[in-house]
């Protein structure tokens, strides 16, 4: 019997994570990519279409926060990298760990099925298909490259642009132009900005619910190091703490004209940007509350006002996609998608996931514990608790992720600094579990070729 074969889809910050980390524990690994690079969304432009890096584009996680634990990045960067120095970090960490021999590139897999004791993935490079089989499949696909455009549409028709934020580059598309960019998330923040210094006029921001806007800095440190000062604590104690941190440096959201949030920071994705605030009270960038109605060449707005406009910019996030597993893998809505450790599928865990969630901070060190997780389990050295205990976790998990978060994608949601620390916990019970008996993954005997 061979080592276990595992194809790898993806290769972006989690792919390249998975695919290091199951070669570190011998697997025989190949990872289909389907852009001609390494590196997902950080690389600007990249063919495979999954990018959304614009001119501006910088990490709103500190270096410190996010870099992998086995790869630091350089000490002399700043604390805020740029996305073109995100892109070369994930091509040297693939390059550093053997990983780029490992790419199969233009390779864009089409379906994954589960046969007998195998699964067989199906990929397309240009006009041929090919299919192989493997003992293992890693899903590492990204989830923020399908834009999420209004559903349902807002009623009324438009006369100008629109464009979603996945589409947007560079501001000279603002030029001489009456710009409104909806929502309240990073990529609106970071639009804005960029159009309020050659749009027509101030960029209107709408927002139909509040956010916290965290500044990247806070009191001369990068704001998510005090975060990870705080977290032994409970959430709700860092949340008190870091809310009146937030508030002593920056005041409310309403103190800048926008709308109150309606949970607690932490509660939601954070928005981070200093940039915004200083637009805000500029006055280049003026608040407005959700869209009521679209209008020829106007939107109206929920309290009645319209303002003309050229182009709208729907900054409204992105749908998590994965077209090549059937409903039996993935149900109706993969955002619901079940998962133990949010790794393992709950009916066959050689199905994993890596970077299927969605984290209070920095993605990287996330996507790292989750490879190292998953890699335990197929390389035998993790055994996994009994289907009902795992099921049972995921309950508890998703309560807790209710209790907090509402109904915005409870099931994918993580904090970052319980999870990050209690994975490797988690590697180190399922190492006794094996080491009591419980059963551990071994390879699937020879399969046809
Ligand atoms: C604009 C933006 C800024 C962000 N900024 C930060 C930040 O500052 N800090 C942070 O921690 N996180 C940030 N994130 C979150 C980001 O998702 C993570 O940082 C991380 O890069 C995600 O990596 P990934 O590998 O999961 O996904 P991706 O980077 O999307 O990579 C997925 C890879 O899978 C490939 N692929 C997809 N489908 C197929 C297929 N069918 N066949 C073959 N290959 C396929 C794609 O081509 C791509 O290379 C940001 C996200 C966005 C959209
Ligand atoms: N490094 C960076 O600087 C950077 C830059 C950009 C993005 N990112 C990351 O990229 C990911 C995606 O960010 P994103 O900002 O594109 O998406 P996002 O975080 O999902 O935010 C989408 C925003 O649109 C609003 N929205 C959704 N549907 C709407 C509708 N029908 N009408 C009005 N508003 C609507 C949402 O608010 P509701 O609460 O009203 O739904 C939310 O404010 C995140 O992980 C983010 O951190 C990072």
């Amino acid at each position: 019997m061979g080592a276990t074969r595992v194809a790898v889809v993806g290769a972006g910050a989690a792919g390249l994570a998975a695919a290091k980390a199951l070669l570190d524990h011998g697997l025989d690994v190949t990872v289909l990519e389907r852009s001609d690079r390494v590196g997902g969304l950080w690389v600007r432009d990249e063919p495979g279409g999954t990018s959304a890096a614009y001119d501006s584009l910088h990490l709103n996680t500190s270096k410190g926060r996010t870099e992998f634990a086995d790869f630091p990045m350089p000490a002399h960067w700043p604390d805020y990298p740029s996305a073109a120095m995100i892109a070369g970090y994930l091509a040297d960490y693939a390059d550093k760990f053997n990983v780029t021999e490992r790419i199969r590139f233009g390779a864009t897999v089409t379906a994954v099925r589960r046969t007998g004791p195998v699964w067989e993935v199906e990929s397309r490079d240009g006009t041929s298909a090919t299919t192989a089989e493997y003992d293992a499949v890693v899903v590492a696909n990204g989830h923020n490259w399908d834009p999420r455009w209004p559903s349902p549409a807002y009623p009324g028709a438009f006369d100008g642009v629109q464009m979603h934020a996945h589409d947007y580059r560079s501001p000279d598309v603002f030029a001489g132009k009456r710009v409104l960019v909806v929502g309240m998330g990073n990529s609106a923040m970071d639009i804005a900005v960029d159009a309020s210094y050659v749009s027509a006029g101030p960029v209107l921001l709408s927002a139909r619910h509040g956010a916290h806007i965290v500044p990247k800095y806070l009191f001369g440190r990068p704001s998510d190091a005090t975060g990870g000062a705080l977290a032994v604590l409970p959430w709700r104690v860092r949340q008190r703490i870091a809310q009146t941190m937030l508030r002593l440096a920056v005041g409310t959201p309403e103190s800048y004209g926008l709308p109150r949030p309606a949970g607690g920071l932490f509660q939601n994705h954070p928005t981070i940007s200093d940039t915004i605030l200083h637009r805000l009270t500029h006055g280049e960038v003026v608040a407005r509350p959700g869209i009521d109605r679209l209008d020829g060449g106007r939107v109206v707005f929920t309290d009645g006002t319209a303002e003309d406009v050229d182009t709208i910019v729907w900054a409204t996030g992105y749908r998590v996609t994965i077209p090549f597993l059937d409903r039996d893998w993935i149900g109706d809505d993969p955002e619901a998608l079940p998962l133990y450790q949010r790794v393992f599928h709950l009916k066959e865990p050689t199905l994993a996931f890596v970077g299927l969630m969605q984290s209070t901070g920095a993605a990287l060190p996330v996507v790292e514990a989750q490879a190292k997780l998953a890699a335990a389990y197929l390389g035998g050295r993790y055994a996994l608790p009994s289907p009902a205990e795992q099921r049972a976790a995921v309950r508890r998990a998703y309560a807790a992720a209710v209790r907090r978060w509402g109904r915005k994608r409870p099931m994918m949601r993580i904090d970052f600094d319980q999870y990050v620390t209690a994975l490797p916990r988690e590697i180190r019970a399922g190492v006794r579990r094996a080491a009591g008996g419980a059963a551990v993954h071994t390879p699937t005997a020879k399969a046809k070729a």
